[in-house]
């Protein structure tokens, strides 16, 4: 562990210089995507190819369910999205979870993934927050809302990086690298904050995720999904932009 995290520092310049080249992100050439198929193929899947319909598991309107740890997906971040979708077609993300993103995601085209992240982009920004009383209700751990607004605010001095200093003020996004992780389903961001932390998951492409969450405890883990869960992320401050949703003008959208 120490040593691979050592040849994750003296990597940093060089990787960060690749990663934020924007080879990893911004598709090159005339994108188009067409959010009509997006649609049709969140709603019905691809039943000849084996896909099962996404509103099945993350919800009709994209919000995602605790109860099957699948994670909202409404503004999360159209680059990101897509990215999420070719890592775990080419295994470099693995769903721990359900184990049904990795086949899922492999049976999806280029333009597939592309039409699906341009209509979960599409979605009005609403609140469909989890329900912090009823997961505790059912036992599961739940942090304090008030100390997980103080990490993501301002982090632990030499020990975690603030949360809103990549991923926006209350976690609003930072579109194309940073997901937004507001209003973020809670049992998910437990868990990928987990997986960070172990480095089960490992496809952020500069370590960053991994550097911030290997530091954190059980507590900061839960505190900070508990506030995130519920971070309204319409409040101005930071010097962000009021709406950071994804910004589109150089795909050509079609209906
Ligand atoms: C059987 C339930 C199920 C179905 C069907 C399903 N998903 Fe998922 N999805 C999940 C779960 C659970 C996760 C979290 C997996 C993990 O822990 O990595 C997830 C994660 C994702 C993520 C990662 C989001 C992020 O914030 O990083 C994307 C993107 C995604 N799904 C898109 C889709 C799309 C598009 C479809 C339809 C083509 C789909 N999913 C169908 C259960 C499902
Ligand atoms: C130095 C920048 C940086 C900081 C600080 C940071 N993150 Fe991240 N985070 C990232 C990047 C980059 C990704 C996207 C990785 C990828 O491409 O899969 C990410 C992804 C995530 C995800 C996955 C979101 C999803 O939809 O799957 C969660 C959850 C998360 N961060 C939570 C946090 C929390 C909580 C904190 C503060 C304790 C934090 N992050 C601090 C850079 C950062």
């Amino acid at each position: 562990m120490r040593k691979l995290s050592n040849l994750a520092i003296v990597c940093w310049g060089a990787v960060a210089m690749l990663a934020f080249s924007g080879a990893s992100f911004a598709e090159e050439g005339a994108v188009t995507a067409n959010v009509t198929n997006g649609k049709n193929i969140y709603d019905n899947g691809k039943p000849d190819a084996g896909v099962p319909a996404c509103a099945s598991c993350h919800g009709e309107n994209a919000m995602g369910m605790d109860a099957m740890g699948s994670p909202r997906l409404a503004g999360v971040g159209y680059a990101y999205i897509v990215k999420q979708l070719t890592n775990y077609a080419d295994g470099t993300r693995n769903d721990q979870t359900m184990q049904q993103m990795n086949g899922i995601a492999k049976s999806l085209s280029v333009q597939d993934k592309r039409d699906l992240a341009a209509y979960e982009n599409s979605f009005p920004r609403v609140s469909d927050n989890s329900d912090l009383k009823a997961l505790k209700a059912d036992g599961k751990p739940v942090g304090e809302t008030s100390l997980g607004q103080a990490l993501v605010r301002y982090g632990d001095k030499g020990r975690v990086s603030a949360c809103m200093s990549c991923h926006g003020f209350n976690g609003r996004g930072a579109a194309p690298i940073y997901p937004k992780i507001a209003e973020q389903k809670y049992v998910y961001l437990v868990n990928q904050l987990t997986h960070w932390r172990d480095s089960s998951r490992a496809n952020d492409p500069i370590g960053q995720m991994r550097a911030v969450a290997k530091n954190l405890t059980d507590a900061d883990i839960n505190n900070a999904a508990a506030f995130l869960s519920q971070a309204p992320d319409s409040t101005p401050g930071n010097g962000m932009e009021l709406d950071n949703k994804s910004d589109m003008k150089n795909i050509k959208i079609v209906r």
